[in-house]
């Protein structure tokens, strides 16, 4: 036993010395020691769950509560907790380091009774202490989640929105809630032929998959784009999944002309047709130089002017070379660099680390020699752009009114089987996005 926090914490600085985790930072350090060791504990049997602070058992049923992540680890991690009357969860952008908001100097705060809210797998990594901006903006406890649906419940001064009002909404952690307080802006009313169960599957993903086409230059905004010029192919790994499914249709509504998407399992390519793809290559079955031959062949041999990739090690190299002149590689994940396993062992943090290790870098000098880019991005830059925030949520919801793109697949879940969604999301089995309902604040 005297040798696990040793091998913890060479395993945490091995991390941290991968390009993605380059801050140096003693906070980032210890979190990564405690989520070694806590799910090495996890893994060996020696974790108790956290106790559950509200749901049932208690006179705080039916009170406003939150679903909230103690420490970095396993699932044993996760628990439910009371919201102390007259406060909200809230995200990091109206109020830094705290887990309720009780009254806030802001004047665009909407509180929102949420009737629904969406696991993403980024919430995983939170849980796992590898998200950075989770952090440094909040530490643990913390509240995660990035989409809710729900009902108005508050109004600031000159808002659009009033009490009552079915909305759905972006907020930078704080979702796993029944009361949230986010900026107007952040949210927008669901269109009626929209249930909020489906409404809260969409903020993160489709805000995800818009900023990835503008980046990568397709005029999602009319101000904004940056010529691909002619052939606009795209290839859009995970083509079934939740960012890539929204890639795949706005990208078709974006004008691009050979829309390729990836899936993993053979029974994935139907529904990836039907979101637009006009080829859809599957890898189930399949060697890697047969599957990467079936989407050269399926652009004429010719390399994509924008590939999607949120892999990770596995893919990012080869979709690097499958770039197209002046073609464009954004990436917004890096997916299986995490390991697959609900509590991770001790040989998974060794695969990890040696995912890290794989991950090509890209040389500057070599992409001015052939013409293409790589780009990253992830949700937190959103912070501070209030004004691309809306513009994006515009774009989408005018989209949505409009019924111009398929709404996610949804599995519902209760709020009480959050670490279940977890471990669902972290196997790589689940289909469609996973949302959970509060059973409070439906209309
Ligand atoms: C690229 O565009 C040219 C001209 O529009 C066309 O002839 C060619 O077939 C296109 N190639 C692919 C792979 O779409
Ligand atoms: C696809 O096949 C796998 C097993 O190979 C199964 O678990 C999954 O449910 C199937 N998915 C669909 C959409 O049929
Ligand atoms: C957003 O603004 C706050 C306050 O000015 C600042 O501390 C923070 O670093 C900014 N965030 C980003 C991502 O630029
Ligand atoms: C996301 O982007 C912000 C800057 O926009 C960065 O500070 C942060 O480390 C990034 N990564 C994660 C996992 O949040
Ligand atoms: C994890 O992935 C590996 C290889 O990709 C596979 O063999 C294994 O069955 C997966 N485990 C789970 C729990 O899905």
């Amino acid at each position: 036993m005297s040798m696990l926090p040793l091998v913890a914490s060479t395993a945490a600085s091995i991390i941290l010395a991968g390009s993605v985790f380059a801050a140096s930072k003693d906070e980032l350090l210890m979190n990564q020691v405690k989520a070694v060791a806590s799910t090495l504990c996890d893994w060996a049997g020696l974790s108790r769950p956290q106790e559950n602070d509200a749901i049932g058992s208690r006179p705080g049923f039916g009170e406003e509560r939150a679903v909230e992540i103690v420490q970095p680890g396993g699932t044993a991690q996760i628990r439910t907790l009371k919201i102390p009357e007259g406060a909200t969860t809230t995200g990091y952008n109206v109020a830094r380091r705290t887990k309720h908001l009780r009254g806030s100097k802001r004047d665009d705060l909407v509180e929102v009774g949420v009737s629904h809210f969406a696991i993403n797998f980024a919430d995983v990594c939170i849980r796992l202490g590898l998200y950075e901006s989770a952090i440094r903006n909040v530490g643990y406890p913390i509240v995660p989640g990035f989409d809710i649906a729900g009902v108005v419940t508050k109004v600031p001064d000159n808002c659009d929105l009033k009490v009552g009002d079915r909305v759905f909404g972006a907020t930078l952690f704080g979702g796993y809630s029944t009361k949230v307080s986010v900026p107007k802006n952040q949210l927008r009313e669901v269109p009626q032929y929209v249930t909020s169960e489906q409404a809260a599957a969409l903020p993160a993903v489709s805000l995800t998959a818009l900023h990835a086409l503008t980046i990568a230059g397709f005029p999602a905004l009319s101000k904004c784009s940056i010529p691909l010029g002619k052939n606009k192919s795209v290839l859009v790994h995970s083509a079934s999944g939740g960012v890539g499914g929204m890639l795949v249709q706005f990208a078709k509504l974006c004008g691009a002309e050979n829309v390729v998407g990836v899936v993993g399992r053979k029974n994935k390519t139907e529904y990836a047709i039907s979101l637009g793809c006009d080829a859809v290559v599957y890898k189930e079955g399949k060697s890697k130089g047969e599957w990467w031959k079936e989407v050269e062949e399926a652009n004429g041999g010719v390399g994509y002017k924008a590939i999607f990739d949120a892999n990770g090690v596995e893919t990012l190299q080869a979709s690097y070379e499958h770039l197209d002149l002046c073609g464009r590689l954004v990436v917004y994940g890096f997916h299986t660099n995490l390991d697959n396993g609900t509590s991770l062992s001790p040989l998974s943090w060794i695969r990890m680390i040696i995912g890290f290790l794989k991950m090509p870098r890209f040389d500057a000098m070599q992409m001015t020699l052939d013409s293409r880019a790589v780009l990253g991005f992830n949700l937190s830059f959103f912070e501070n752009e209030t004004e691309l925030i809306g513009d994006y949520f515009n774009t989408i919801t005018t989209w949505l009114s409009a019924k111009k793109f398929q709404l996610p697949k949804v599995n519902l879940y209760e709020m009480d089987e959050v670490a279940q969604t977890h471990e669902l999301i972290q196997s790589g089995k689940s289909i469609g996005k996973i949302v959970v309902r509060t059973n409070k604040n439906e209309l």
